[in-house]
């Protein structure tokens, strides 16, 4: 049977209200967002197709059953990414070892890009198979996510070729050998890939067979996230994201809803700019507009107005949140807290067609 979406409902409190009981806590590098405490049962979404073709996000509570299966794996995963934020991690010696006795993977380097201040090492891998090499250039790169140096999130990020000419759109062989490798490196992505009930619902919202590309696991570290953003890519319908262990709290909505937030909560002179959702959804495809990005990145009654519209979704190990794509004003757009004392771990793969 295919998981079911929910909404969940929670109540707001202000960051002064932070000690409060059972409360969550919404903290990113050092901005505090306020608290929030579940209000009542969350209610099931009737029609989820209806849903994902609004670009409304789908929450699918304790979707990964076999989590308990895979324990060992995800200790294992946890140790590696708490050993890269220690500075003690030698990422291709960790690779090299996971992939050991398989004749299908050779080493084919590492490098560190000297212009990508985030990265930390990439690891190339060859993939063979009886004797011949069927895809080269493939990659796993390990980089923090975000610049400040509060935030001590990680990533490791599988994909081939030149990541500045985008060479992973329209090369579907090298995808699915990518992911192979991502598979091969990180074998809990079964969790996802081979959750048969999970893959099906993914087939039905986008209406044909799909694979799981450009995989990345993540490690949000206590207080770091991502702010907010978009996935849209050409050909990328949209993103599945799945929570193994910890916590991760998310504002999660439609472009569109999004824009009509801000219109509504905007003050001073970035209200004249933002007069209309029209013109709120323009600024929204902006960079270089301050005042905006301090209303969605730094602004408690935003998250207060976000999280009355019923857009804030917490994951807990074995949640999936779906975050769907149709076009550039047609996507789910969100950004991530991360909870918890402990850095929690989490896979998050591209949804594409099949063919
Ligand atoms: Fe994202």
């Amino acid at each position: 049977m295919r998981p079911e979406a929910r909404i969940p409902r929670f109540h707001w409190m202000p960051p002064s209200a932070l000690a409060e009981k059972g409360a969550l806590v919404l903290s990113r590098r050092g901005v505090e967002h306020g608290a929030v405490r579940r209000a009542g049962v969350a209610s099931p979404v009737p029609n989820a197709r209806a849903h994902w073709d609004a670009s409304q996000p789908l929450y699918l509570p304790k979707a990964l059953t076999a989590l308990p299966q895979f324990s060992g794996e995800i200790r294992r995963t946890r140790s590696l990414f708490e050993r890269a934020q220690s500075n003690r991690l030698d990422f291709q010696a960790e690779v090299w070892r996971r992939l050991e006795g398989s004749a299908a993977w050779v080493p084919a380097g590492a490098a560190v890009d000297l212009a990508d201040d985030r990265e930390i090492e990439k690891v190339f891998a060859d993939e063979t198979r009886g004797g011949r090499t069927t895809a080269r250039d493939l990659w796993a790169k390990l980089s923090w996510i975000a610049r400040e140096p509060n935030d001590e999130s990680l990533r490791v990020r599988f994909s081939f070729g030149s990541e500045f000419h985008d060479d992973w759109h329209g090369n579907r062989s090298h995808a699915a050998a990518a992911d192979r490798f991502a598979q091969a490196v990180f074998p809990e992505c079964g969790l996802i890939t081979d959750n048969a009930p999970l893959t099906d619902l993914l087939s039905h919202l986008v209406r044909r067979s799909i694979r799981l590309s450009e995989r990345i696991a993540f490690a949000n570290a206590p207080g770091g996230g991502a702010r907010f953003h978009h996935d849209h890519e050409t050909e990328q319908r949209g993103v599945v994201f799945g929570q193994l262990a910890g916590k991760t709290a998310w504002l999660a909505l439609p472009k569109r809803a999004l824009a009509e937030a801000v219109s509504d909560t905007a003050r001073g002179p970035l209200a004249r700019s933002l007069s209309s959702t029209a013109r709120a959804l323009r600024m929204l495809d902006r960079h270089d507009v301050p005042a905006l990005d301090r209303l969605l990145n730094g602004n408690p009654r935003l998250t207060q107005a976000l999280v009355d519209r019923r857009a804030l979704y917490v994951l807990s190990a074995g949640d999936v949140l779906l975050l769907p794509s149709h076009g550039p004003d047609d996507v789910a757009w969100h950004s991530v807290f991360a909870l918890g004392a402990r850095p929690s771990l989490a896979h998050s793969y591209g949804l594409f067609a099949a063919r």
